[in-house]
């Protein structure tokens, strides 16, 4: 029995570390989550009131997951995730998080998993029901399974494999005998930016299985309507986007009409973000520029040149020198941030512009992960003198 009374659809509630809040009710998980951003923003010696009236946008309790980080162990085989003191792996026969596509490829992983005695896993279902695994696991371990062969030749036939931290994809000889071997990465859309009502509704995303995405299509799609609501209060036609990963968020800004120029480190979620501003129907509004977080004091002139806004959906870590840099000098009017990193991190990354007089113009945010202490957190801000 869960503290609200009513049983919980989770065998291991209250055991596994992927659900840490499950046996609260979901509306004080969530008023729980708007006061630690309360207190955050305290804490950076910030007004509290704008955030009087928040509401999570929600996309559901359960079954939002369309892709899943798992552990595996063996001896005894364990493969799912942390227990919540993170002591062991649990093994996690069915998780109610998982929408029906990814809880079927769940179950043909468990009925079969690969031998080895210590991986990360990335397995994943796309919107066409593709199903994709990436093992991360030791070189020599990945060296010792396509010796095997025999597993990676069954598993094949019903997932895409990617191995590795370089992602490599798995080439399977025709020939029985051969062993199989990595190829180069290999992109496919393994997940979509769905925004109905807009044009077009949904757009397919390119990468590799190992690909950073969103965990879900409709949690995705709840994020999709916040970036896409606030872009529009801006006005803003030219953005600059930094942490653009393979396109997701760009495609709201594409859907408003902007011009978008994207920022991505990382050169296989590049590769997806070059294949959607390849597509005609942007008509080349969406173009891709070197730089990094780290880099933006040093790189602003050039990068800010004749932007209205900035975009930014950093890694948990923040910011980095985009508040500093925005700061230094004239710039882009507006700054829309999405913070995955916790309210601390969020609160710390907006102080100093609050601080010099940026006006908090609209915050958001998204219960991305029910059931955990996490939420993604918008906020819209403008820089002062022109509102
Ligand atoms: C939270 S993900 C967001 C991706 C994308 N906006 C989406 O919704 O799928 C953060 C992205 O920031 C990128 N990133 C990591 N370090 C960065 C840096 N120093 N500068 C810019 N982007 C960075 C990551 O590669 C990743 O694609």
């Amino acid at each position: 029995m869960s503290a609200t009374g009513a049983a919980s659809p989770c065998a291991l509630a209250g055991r596994c570390g992927g659900c840490p809040w499950i046996l609260q009710p979901l509306a004080v998980q969530r008023a729980a989550k708007i006061a630690a951003l309360h207190a955050a923003f305290v804490d950076q010696g910030l007004d509290g009131a704008p955030l009087a009236g928040l509401r999570l946008r929600e996309a559901g309790a359960w079954g939002l997951r369309d892709r899943v980080d798992a552990s595996l162990r063996a001896g005894p085989t364990r493969l799912g995730f942390w227990d919540i003191d993170h002591h062991d792996i649990l093994d996690v026969e069915a998780c109610p998080l998982q929408a029906p596509g990814l809880a079927a490829a769940w179950a043909a992983l468990r009925a079969d998993p690969p031998p080895l005695a210590k991986a990360g896993l990335r397995l994943r279902c796309a919107p066409d029901g593709a199903w994709g695994l990436w093992i991360d696991a030791a070189n020599a371990d990945i060296g010792a399974l396509l010796d095997e062969g025999a597993w990676l030749r069954r598993a094949a036939r019903r997932f895409v494999i990617e191995l590795g931290q370089r992602r490599k994809s798995l080439i399977v000889p025709g020939d029985a005998a051969a062993r199989p071997r990595l190829g180069p990465p290999s992109l496919r859309p393994w997940s979509d930016a769905a925004l109905p009502g807009a044009d077009p509704a949904v757009v397919p995303l390119w990468g590799p299985v190992g690909a950073f995405s969103q965990p879900g299509a409709a949690a995705n799609t709840a994020l999709l309507q916040a970036v896409f609501a606030l872009a529009q209060r801006s006005g803003a036609r030219r953005w600059l986007e930094l942490g653009a990963g393979n396109g997701n968020l760009s495609s709201a800004l594409l859907r408003l009409g902007a011009v978008v120029t994207a920022v991505e480190p990382d050169p296989l979620a590049a590769a997806g973000l070059d294949r959607l501003a390849a597509d005609p129907a942007w008509g080349g509004r969406l173009r891709r520029a070197p730089g990094s977080l780290d880099r933006l004091v040093r790189d602003r002139d050039a990068l800010f040149a004749d932007q209205d806004a900035v975009l930014a959906d950093p890694p948990r870590s923040g910011l980095g020198e985009l508040p500093a840099a925005l700061l230094a000098g004239p710039g882009p009017g507006w700054l829309l941030a999405v913070a995955c990193g916790g309210p601390a991190v969020f609160a710390a990354d907006l102080a100093p512009l609050l601080h010099a007089g940026w006006a908090l113009v609209a915050v958001d945010g998204v219960d991305l992960f029910p059931h955990s202490p996490h939420a993604e957190w918008l906020a819209l801000l403008q820089r002062p003198g022109l509102g």
